[in-house]
C-alpha cells in the first residue's frame, strides 16, 4: 500500500495532527477531505507549537503538497487568517504548496450566525458545536444552495447565488429574532477576498491523480473522529460530515481503492468536547487528573474536554465500521503514575451485557460501562522513543488493548513532540 488515511477513532482530538506530521516525512502530499475549521490539529516541532484548523498538517514541511479537498467546508476569511498566522511562524505557504479544490463549499457569515442562534434556541439540549457554521454550510451544500470556491470567479452568478441562499436563511434568522443579513454585505466581503482565495484554487482531483500516477505517497488527513460521524456517531451529538476513511475518497476525488492503509488515531483514554453520551466519563478526581496531565482543553475553542477511561467497545466498533487497519495509540504518558487503570470491555443495558454501542440516544444514555481493572505503572513512559523504554505494565496495557480492539498498535506516541513516537509498523509499507 502506498497511501495512508489518518482517522480519529473516538470523539476527536486524538492527536491526528501530531501523527500526520510524523508520517508526512514519508508522504509527498497531504489531503484534508472533510470538516472545516472546527478541527484543531496541534503539531509540536523542536519546541514550537503549530495549531492548524483548515491547512493540512503537511504544510509545515517544505516540499510537501497540501490539498484542501472538495469535501471540506471552507471559511475563506478563516483560511486567509490561518495562512497569515502560520506564515508568521516562518512556514512557507504559496500556490506552490497549497491547492484548494475549486468545488469545495464555502462557509459564509450567515452560517456561524445561524449556528450560534440555533444552539441558543436548543438551550440545555445544545449540541455544543464549535459555532463555526460547519453544520449550516453542509446543510446548504446538500440542499443545493451552497456557494463554492469556483463561484468567486463569476461575480454576477455569485450575487445570484447569495440572493438565493439568503432568501432561505433570512426567514430563519427573522424567526429566531436574529438580525437578517444583506446580500451586498456578504457579496462585498467575498469579492474583497476572491482574488486571494482563487489564487490557491484549482482542480484538486487532477493534482491528486497526477501525484498518484507519478507513484507519490498520499496521506489523507481526517478531522473529528468516528463517534462524531453523522452516520456512525452519537447522533444527534455529532458533526455534520462523515469522518470515516471512506469519506476520503468522496471528499478528495479519488477511487476508494486509493485510500490505502487506514490508521485510526486513538487516545490511551477517552475525551469528548461538547455535549452528548460518553459512557466512560469520569466525574471525579481521576477525571480531573487525566484532564490536567493531558492538557485537555480544545485546540479550536479552548473548552475543557470531558475525560474518561479507555473504551474498547467504542474503538473496536470504529475499527469494524470504519475499516481501520491499525491504530496509533497516543498520550500513553498521561497514564503514567496511576495505581490502577480501568478499561471498558462491555456495556450493561438494562441488565443485559452488550458488546456494541446502541444507536438510540436513550439507550446510549442508559448504558453502564463494565470495567476491567489492570495495574498501573510508576515508571515513566513520557518521551520514550523505543519499546525498551516503555514500562513493562504499560507494554501489557498496549497488548491488552490490541486484543480487545482486534487490531494492532502500529505507532505509539509518548509526548506532544514529533520525535517522541515509536513506530512498530510503517503504515506506508504495511
Ligand atoms: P487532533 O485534533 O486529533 O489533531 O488533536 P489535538 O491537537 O486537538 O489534541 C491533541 C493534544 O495532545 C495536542 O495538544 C497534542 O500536542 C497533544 N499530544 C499528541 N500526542 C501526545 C502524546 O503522546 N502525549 C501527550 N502528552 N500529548 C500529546
Ligand atoms: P479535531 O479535528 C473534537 C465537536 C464539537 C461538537 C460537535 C459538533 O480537532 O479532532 P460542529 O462545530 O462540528 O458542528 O460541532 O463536534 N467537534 C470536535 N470535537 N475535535 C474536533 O476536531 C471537533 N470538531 C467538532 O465540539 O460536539
Ligand atoms: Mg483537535
Amino acid at each position: 500500500m502506498s497511501n495512508v488515511a489518518v482517522i480519529g477513532s473516538q470523539w476527536g482530538d486524538e492527536g491526528k495532527g501530531k501523527i500526520v506530521d510524523v508520517l508526512s516525512s514519508e508522504a509527498d502530499m497531504v489531503v484534508r477531505f472533510q470538516g472545516g475549521h472546527n478541527a484543531g490539529h496541534t503539531l509540536v516541532i523542536d519546541g514550537v507549537t503549530y495549531k492548524l484548523h483548515l491547512l493540512p498538517s503537511g504544510i509545515v514541511r517544505p516540499g510537501k503538497m497540501s490539498i484542501i479537498g472538495n469535501g471540506v467546508v471552507v471559511d475563506p476569511k478563516a483560511l486567509l487568517e490561518e495562512i497569515e498566522t502560520v506564515k508568521g511562524q516562518g512556514v512557507d505557504v504559496s500556490e506552490d504548496n497549497l491547492l484548494l479544490a475549486e468545488n469545495a463549499t464555502l462557509i459564509l457569515p450567515v452560517h456561524p450566525a445561524l449556528d450560534i442562534a440555533m444552539e441558543e434556541a436548543r438551550g440545555a439540549k445544545k449540541i455544543g458545536t464549535t459555532g463555526r457554521g460547519i453544520g449550516l454550510a453542509y446543510e446548504d451544500k446538500v440542499a443545493r444552495r451552497g456557494i463554492r470556491v469556483c463561484d468567486l470567479a463569476h461575480s454576477d452568478h455569485l450575487k445570484e447565488r447569495i440572493e438565493n441562499m439568503l432568501d432561505h436563511h433570512n426567514v430563519l434568522l427573522k424567526g429566531m429574532g436574529a438580525e437578517e443579513m444583506k446580500v451586498t454585505d456578504i457579496y462585498d466581503e467575498l469579492m474583497g477576498m476572491a482574488d486571494q482565495i482563487l489564487s490557491y484554487s484549482g482542480v484538486a482531483w487532477k493534482a491528486i491523480d497526477d501525484a498518484d500516477k507519478a507513484g507519490k505517497k498520499i496521506l489523507f488527513e481526517g478531522a473529528q473522529g468516528h463517534f462524531l460521524d453523522v452516520d456512525h456517531g452519537t447522533y444527534p451529538f455529532v458533526t455534520s460530515s462523515n469522518t470515516v476513511a471512506a469519506q476520503a475518497a468522496a471528499g478528495a476525488g479519488v477511487g476508494s481503492k486509493k485510500i490505502g492503509y487506514v490508521l485510526g488515531i486513538t487516545k490511551a483514554y477517552t475525551t469528548r468536547v461538547g455535549s452528548g453520551p460518553f459512557p466512560t466519563e469520569l466525574h471525579d478526581d481521576i477525571g480531573e487528573e487525566i484532564g490536567k496531565k493531558g492538557h485537555e482543553f480544545g485546540t479550536s475553542t479552548g473548552r475543557k474536554r470531558r475525560c474518561g477511561w479507555f473504551d474498547s467497545v467504542l474503538v473496536r466498533q470504529a475499527i469494524k465500521t470504519g475499516g481501520i487497519d491499525g491504530i496509533a495509540l497516543t498520550k500513553m504518558d498521561v497514564l503514567d503514575g496511576f495505581d490502577e487503570i480501568k478499561v471498558c470491555v462491555a456495556y450493561d443495558l438494562n441488565g443485559e451485557r452488550i458488546d456494541y454501542l446502541p444507536a438510540s440516544t436513550v439507550d446510549q444514555a442508559n448504558i453502564k460501562p463494565i470495567y476491567e481493572t489492570i495495574p498501573g505503572w510508576k515508571d515513566t513512559s513520557q518521551g520514550a522513543r523505543s519499546w525498551a523504554d516503555i514500562p513493562a505494565a504499560a507494554v501489557k496495557y498496549v497488548r491488552h488493548i490490541e486484543e480487545l480492539i482486534e487490531a494492532p498498535v502500529a505507532l505509539l506516541s509518548t509526548s506532544p513532540d514529533r520525535d517522541d513516537t515509536i513506530l512498530m509498523q510503517d503504515p506506508f509499507r504495511a
